[in-house]
């Protein structure tokens, strides 16, 4: 368990310009989920906090085109995510945005505090700029031809056939009006990122908790030399930059979006009446990301936080972890290789893509992948073989030849406590360490070594000692409801009902799962059904049908 007795988790805050898939689940918001849930099982008063990343030209270019405002467009996606997590059981304690005014002021204060420190300068730069629609031009609004590769038709801050950002983007349209733009010079700010390079190393190289493949690329990039960064926009739609001088500038995106984290949570406690940067000081703080924006997590995040001499202090932790492939193939919107959150959750128990994604999900930058056969194995094979025959078998049978009442035990062989003990204090080492996947695969141990139990103690045919078995079976079901509430917690509930117990699971402590006499004689079990239904294998096929066609 960590040392702190607070914590801070966030995960990666979602462009408010489109529906969670599943690759989001995978990589970011369902590992930082099922590792709050496991520290707040541990008494840790821990807070998850994210938020809609709302500035940006994808945003304005998108609300532009459905004529409505961006602040209207942005609302509309931040809560639609909020439902979106929701029905997949991904709680925040708190779900904000970057647009929020204690944001604006937050990200205001940081600047004049780097500027004030000597951390940025201004230079005048050459942008795009469109006559016709007398705007400025930065990123997405210029589309051309990728000087690297070639490719038509690319953004002018991504190329999205080789990945790279164009330096000098060729034959440049206005993506308004489709003519070309003339250049015109801009005052911009740049933020000293090249100031950073020593201190981001020793941070780096100093702090244990981050994944060393991470750091020690990063480490090769500051090595490489770090370029200092535009922190301007000419445009209408961002956090203002708080100057008389820069009057119709904004900041870009990345310079205000993961001041989100910090500004969210401060108002989330000052609203409880707490002190918010005390709280996030003496808390252990979790960024959790996906490794394609490792570089502003590494590098620019901590160093504005240096920058501002660590007034909130820079991250323990942050989970990096790779993509999600569909039927090993990219996710792609475009060609409809993609799978909506809402889609998904409205056809499948939550719990079943909960459970598959945590048991593939490894502590690493690997990709992972999604594949249909191996989703519908885990399930009818894995979940539902082992944990849902295991909890209906201890269940049912106490309802039947017991009325539902727990019976009464006899001797209880040592072995079962100690194999119990020994499994929690596993998976509780690995989800401390952040390893979801073999800590998933230690509670199935767990339910195999129980199904075997059972099964070799026949309780329908060993008439003597059937209390024993069904006493020891039905706390062992409890057992298995705490150590599985982090992965799949609707399910975990409903077994909580079934077993009759006071409150619910989501409140429980985590080390009560080693009490194996924590139901007693005597106790009324609830009504008793299946938690689980089989998925089948034609809507199986269903699914893959319709995946890559129009
Ligand atoms: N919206 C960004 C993306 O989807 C992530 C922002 S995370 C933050 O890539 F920390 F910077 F806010
Ligand atoms: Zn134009």
């Amino acid at each position: 368990m960590p040392e702190s007795k607070s914590a801070v988790i966030t995960s990666a805050l979602p462009y408010a310009n489109g529906e969670i898939h599943l690759g989001h689940i995978a990589s970011t918001y369902l590992p930082a989920d099922i590792f709050t849930r496991f520290l707040k099982l541990n008494g840790i008063e821990a807070y998850h906090i994210c938020a809609t990343d709302d500035f940006g030209t994808p945003i304005l270019i998108r609300a532009e085109k459905e004529k409505q405002s961006p602040e209207e467009y942005v609302a509309r996606w931040n809560m639609r995510d909020r439902e979106d997590f929701s029905s997949l059981g991904i709680s925040f304690d708190f779900f904000y945005k970057t647009s929020s005014k204690e944001n604006v002021e937050f990200v205001q204060y940081v600047f004049k505090k780097l500027r004030e420190y000597g951390h940025i300068y201004d230079q005048n730069v050459i942008q795009f700029y469109c006559t016709f629609d007398d705007k400025f031009l930065p990123d997405r609004y210029v589309i051309g031809k990728c000087p690297n590769c070639g490719a038509e038709n690319q953004y002018s801050d991504l190329c999205e056939k080789c990945g790279r950002v164009p330096d000098q983007i060729l034959d440049p349209k206005c993506a308004i009006c489709d003519r070309t733009p003339v250049k015109k010079e801009s005052a911009h700010y740049f933020f000293r990122l090249s100031n950073f390079g020593d201190r981001l190393k020793e941070w780096l190289s100093t702090n244990p908790n981050l994944q060393p493949e991470v750091r020690n690329y990063v480490i090769n990039w500051i090595n490489e030399g770090l370029q200092d960064w535009d922190i301007t926009r000419d445009l209408s739609w961002g956090v203002p930059i708080p100057l008389a001088e820069a009057e119709d500038k904004v900041f870009y995106g990345w310079f205000d979006n993961h001041l989100c984290y910090i500004s969210s949570l401060v108002k989330f406690i000052s609203d409880k009446g707490g002190d918010g940067k005390k709280f996030w000081n003496e808390s252990q703080v979790y960024h959790f990301i996906g490794k394609d924006i490792v570089y502003h997590h590494y590098l620019f995040l901590p160093a504005m936080r240096l920058g501002i001499d660590s007034e909130y202090k820079l991250p323990d932790y942050m989970p990096t972890r790779g993509h999600l492939m569909l039927q090993n193939k990219k996710i792609s919107k475009s060609r409809n290789w993609y799978i909506g959150l809402k889609d998904f959750t409205l056809a499948f128990n939550p719990d079943y893509l909960r459970f598959y994604i945590a048991s593939v999900v490894t502590y690493s930058q690997d990709d992972l992948n999604f594949d249909f056969d191996a989703f519908y194995e885990r399930i009818n094979n894995e979940l539902i073989a082992n944990i849902g025959n295991f909890v209906n078998r201890a269940l049912s049978f106490t309802q039947k030849s017991f009325g539902g009442r727990v019976p009464e035990p006899s001797s209880i062989d040592g072995s079962l406590e100690k194999e119990l003990g020994a499994t929690v204090d596993d998976v509780n080492k690995l989800l401390t360490g952040n390893e979801i996947d073999r800590a998933l695969k230690r509670i199935m141990k767990y339910g195999s070594y129980m199904n075997q139990y059972f099964q070799a103690n026949a309780p329908w045919a060993n008439k003597d000692t059937a209390g024993t078995t069904l006493y020891v079976a039905v706390n062992a079901v409890r057992s298995l409801a705490l150590l599985l509430e982090p992965f799949i917690p609707f399910s975990c509930e409903k077994i909580w009902r079934q077993l009759k117990l006071s409150g619910s699971v989501h409140q429980q402590t985590w080390e009560s799962a080693k009490d194996i006499n924590a139901i007693p004689t005597g106790h009324q079990l609830g009504r008793i059904e299946p938690i689980f239904r089989k998925i089948e294998a034609k809507e199986i096929e269903q699914w893959k049908g319709k995946l890559g066609k129009p």
